[in-house]
């Protein structure tokens, strides 16, 4: 049986790295041709050589890059224009912002939802008008919407509204089917931003708190993308992943 993402065009914004190159790394090696999408021309770059090796013979026409910042919505709808019809949107890019609410900026607090709001927004809403009626779009939200520590009250409210943004475009946009993945803590980029010395230590105690035993890696993070892409029926679902994180 030949795999369903055989022969579709993928589109991954937030694709140069973390979770986003893998849902990329996945979809190359299912078959498919991928659109990868971010701000850094510099990241693409390194993503695309990576992309192309991995995938071998033929790998260089399978994988094209788009420098696009989707807090810009007339990039956004240039960039759409340019990409044409494709099958399946997945939406991972993120610009996280951890303080307790009573001392974080509005800059700050904007900055996340310029990614998770209004980026997704726009990408939806142009994306969405290109997707063939057997496609899908995939959002990413993450465990901050159900489990929270203080300092991530908005980060939950962004995180929270992908979930309800992906049912509530299921039926909007059926027959294109909408889901959203939530993962929890899970080694990429993203951490880099932090102190070393505390990014380990939430690293640590992820790792021994969690009933998988292990701390997620980005593949693990994008296997429910890659599921959700194949899959036929499965719109308006969330499906978490993040190793028993909910349960202890
Ligand atoms: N990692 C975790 O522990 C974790 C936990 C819960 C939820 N999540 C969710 O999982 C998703 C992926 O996270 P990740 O850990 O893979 O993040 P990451 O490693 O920080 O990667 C984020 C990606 O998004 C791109 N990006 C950021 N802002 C953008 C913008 N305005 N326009 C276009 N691209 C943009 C980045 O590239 P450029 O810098 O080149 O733009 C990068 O490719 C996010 O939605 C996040 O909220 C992650």
């Amino acid at each position: 049986m030949s795999d369903a993402l055989a022969g579709t065009r993928v589109v991954v914004i937030g694709g140069s790295e973390g979770i986003g190159l893998a849902v990329a790394q996945g979809a190359l090696a299912g078959g498919a041709a991928v659109v990868v999408a971010s701000r850094s021309a510099e990241k693409l770059a390194k993503a695309r050589a990576l992309l192309v090796a991995e995938t071998g013979p033929g790998g260089a026409a399978r994988v094209a890059t788009q420098v696009l910042d989707i807090t810009d919505e007339i990039a956004v709808e240039a960039a759409f224009a340019g990409i044409g019809a494709f099958d399946h949107l997945v939406i991972s890019a993120v610009t996280p912002a951890f303080a307790p609410l009573q001392q974080m900026s509005n800059a700050a607090a904007e900055r996340v939802l310029a990614t998770k709001f209004w980026g997704t927004f726009w990408a939806v809403k142009y994306g969405s008008q290109r997707i063939a009626p057997t496609g899908s779009i995939t959002l990413y939200g993450g465990l901050a919407a159900h489990r929270t520590g203080p300092g991530e009250a908005v980060l939950a409210f962004a995180q929270g509204g992908m979930e309800a943004f992906a049912r509530a475009l299921a039926v909007e946009l059926a027959p294109v089917r909408v889901n959203c993945v939530c993962p929890g803590v899970t080694v990429t980029p993203l951490w880099d931003a932090f102190d070393p010395a505390l990014r380990d230590a939430i690293y640590e105690e992820t790792r021994a708190s969690l009933p998988a035993r292990r701390i997620a890696d980005p593949a693990d993070a994008a296997e429910p993308a890659l599921y959700l892409m194949r899959s036929r029926f499965t719109t308006g679902e969330v499906i978490v992943v993040d190793g028993g994180a909910r349960l202890v």
